[in-house]
């Protein structure tokens, strides 16, 4: 320990511009990198807010020039020194235009080599990067993309609480809450063989909030899924999650896509046109093969299959005949941009998206150049001419399955396409309300209707007759907003009635009995004077992907799991002790 009088921080380093020049600073942080030249040690000095260039001089302080030849990096140190307009100005950094003359160095810790480098692009494996955290946390785009979350939190509450909304916290051992993932379990000491769920969601606690009378409310909150980890999915993530009385669909969405172009003017300064776009789902699934379309660019779908319906051309035909779909995609002007190479490695990727095949064809010389363009009739090919209005060298992908599997063929080969040709703008941001969701999906797995959003969702009135004799044409009150191809949030308008919230679970496929094992206290709670309400969750991990730019789920999460769901730094999930078992009254059967 150095014992010396205090030292008060009086500026961070990157705060520091032109008109320090002349003060007297005190500064705190780590040593990024130490230059020696001669009678000069140039430090680079970091904290949260950047980096600035330290001088010590033998003839400004020669006890902290001899102290400062010992620095290395990452080692914490405090100076004290006057700020100098910079002879060789350095416009990469941020500090560029001056320096601190050291006139005094304090060595608040020393450090060890660190295991990776703290840069921006160290090619490190994501596993040294997680395990250890902390130090990939010193990383300028990593603290960047955090303190850009901080601040959106900030925006997302101060819009909030504008609004009058009131935060609440909600319980996190609680009861299963069914989002359509598995439960984490947390096993009950007190009452053993009883579990706590944690929740996927808080959707039935702020309903209950709703019937409390506290009118709007809100909450940014961890929800817990077990699921099979995608790329931008983790088992435990934040919500923004919001509910509000005595609203429709249209408040809801008023409301959120205030709140959504309030976060993109504060945190980007981008200015976001309201009302946002609306498009059916319907017309999502048409046009795009999915319901959450990237809107930065065309290649619109289109559905051909009535052209084919007697056709000659097998593959086609059975697909017609067994009510699928024949859809494409129309890249205009690009046949020579689709040599053969090209496109079976387009073949290739739609296979990995399930298709089974990809079928092309080249409009050129005014003609249909295709391997299947001799299964094809004269009419066919006048009537795929027209009704595409096919141009010289337009090039055309086809696919024919089950419906669902054309969409998910083509709506990922239109992405690729998109990506291919260098389409894809980082810098801009399309936003759409995804609204008429069907109320059910049915689950192939299950061999039952599931939910499409969760089962408090409400069928829109003049479909509710349906709910028994037409499930699969009953549309929901639910709305999702999608940027840039990224559902960022969604929600509903919620059942308020209970004879409605019952038959509901009838057409899930629950008995009466589950039903009220499961959500007896919310049809309990049903009897007793419910206001209408709705509400909605953004994902906030997802939106701070967009907003920061970042690949990864990871980078803008401060302690994410892996794909595997472990925590590489605290190596958790891990074994526990014995007796925590006895007393849990847990067997542990390998
Ligand atoms: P939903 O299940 O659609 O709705 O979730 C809302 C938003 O949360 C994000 N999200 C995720 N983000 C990261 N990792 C995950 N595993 C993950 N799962 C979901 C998505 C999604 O849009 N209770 C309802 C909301 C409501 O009805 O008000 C709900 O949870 O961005
Ligand atoms: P085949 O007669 O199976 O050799 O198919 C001829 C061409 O049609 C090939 O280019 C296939 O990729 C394509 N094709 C076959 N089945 C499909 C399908 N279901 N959807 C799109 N193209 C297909």
């Amino acid at each position: 320990m150095e014992i010396m009088g205090k030292l008060r921080r009086t500026n961070m380093c990157g705060e520091l511009n032109k008109n320090h020049i002349g003060q007297e600073v005190v500064l705190m942080g780590w040593v990024q990198k130490r230059r020696s030249l001669g009678g000069l040690i140039f430090v680079d000095l970091r904290d949260v807010t950047g980096l600035i260039q330290i001088v010590f001089d033998t003839d400004v302080n020669k006890e902290a020039f001899d102290k400062a030849d010992s620095l290395r990096s990452e080692y914490v140190i405090a100076i004290r020194g006057k700020v100098y307009e910079r002879q060789a100005k350095n416009p990469e950094l941020a500090t560029g235009e001056i320096e601190v003359y050291a006139e005094e160095l304090r060595i608040l810790d020393t450090a060890e080599t660190p295991p990776i480098y703290i840069k921006d692009n160290d090619d490190v494996s994501e596993q040294m990067r997680l395990k250890y955290r902390y130090l990939d946390l010193r990383k300028p785009f990593m603290q960047r993309n955090l303190l850009m979350r901080s601040k959106t939190s900030k925006v997302i509450r101060d819009f909030l609480y504008e609004n009058g909304f009131n935060e609440i916290e909600t319980p996190f051992l609680a009861k299963p809450t069914p989002e359509g993932a598995r439960d984490y379990l947390v096993p009950s000491r007190i009452s053993p063989g009883n579990f706590y769920a944690l929740p996927q969601s808080p959707q039935i606690y702020k309903q209950l909030l709703m019937v409390s009378g506290m009118n709007r409310y809100f909450q940014i909150v961890r929800c817990f899924r077990d699921e099979d980890l995608r790329a931008n999915r983790q088992p435990e993530f934040t919500q923004v999650d919001i509910e509000m009385s005595f609203v429709d669909a249209e408040d809801v969405m008023e409301l959120n896509e205030r709140l959504i172009q309030r976060i993109f003017k504060e945190v980007k300064n981008i200015d976001i046109k309201l009302p946002l776009r609306r498009m059916s789902y319907n017309e999502a699934m048409d046009k795009y093969g999915c319901d959450k379309p990237d809107l930065r660019f065309g290649y619109e779908l289109k559905n051909i299959t009535h052209v084919f319906n007697n056709s000659e051309f097998n593959a086609f035909r059975s697909v017609c005949e067994s009510g699928g779909l024949i859809k494409c995609i129309k890249v205009d002007g690009a046949s020579d941009d689709y040599s053969k190479k090209g496109i079976s490695k387009l073949e290739k990727f739609i296979k990995s998206h399930g298709a089974k095949g990809l079928a092309w064809l080249k409009y050129e010389n005014g003609a249909i150049d295709s391997p299947i363009a001799k299964f094809l009739s004269e009419e066919e090919i006048t009537q795929l001419i027209t009704l595409l209005e096919l141009k010289e060298k337009d090039m055309v992908f086809i696919v024919a399955d089950k419906e669902s599997a054309v969409n998910t063929a083509l709506s990922a080969l239109r992405i690729e396409i998109a990506r291919e040709r260098n389409l894809i703008d980082d810098n801009v941001y399309e936003l759409v309300w995804i609204t008429d969701f069907p109320l059910f999906e049915y689950s192939e797995e299950e061999g039952r209707y599931v939910a499409k959003h969760h089962p408090f969702t409400s069928p829109v009135d003049e479909d509710i007759e349906k709910l028994e004799s037409a499930p699969q044409e009953v549309r929901a009150k639910a709305y999702d907003i999608v940027i840039n191809g990224d559902e960022i949030g969604g929600g509903s308008i919620r059942i308020t009635n209970r004879a409605l919230q019952n038959r509901m679970f009838k057409a899930l496929g629950f008995t009466e009995e589950e039903a009220q094992e499961k959500f007896g206290f919310l049809l309990e709670a049903f009897k007793y004077g419910v206001p209408p309400h709705g509400g909605i969750a953004f994902g906030l991990d997802r939106l701070m992907m967009l907003l920061t730019g970042a690949t990864s789920i990871k980078d803008v999460i401060a302690f994410p799991k892996t794909q595997s769901a472990a925590c590489l730094m605290t190596e958790s999930p891990s074994r526990v002790t014995e007796q925590q078992l006895e007393e849990l009254k847990i067997k542990i059967d390998e």
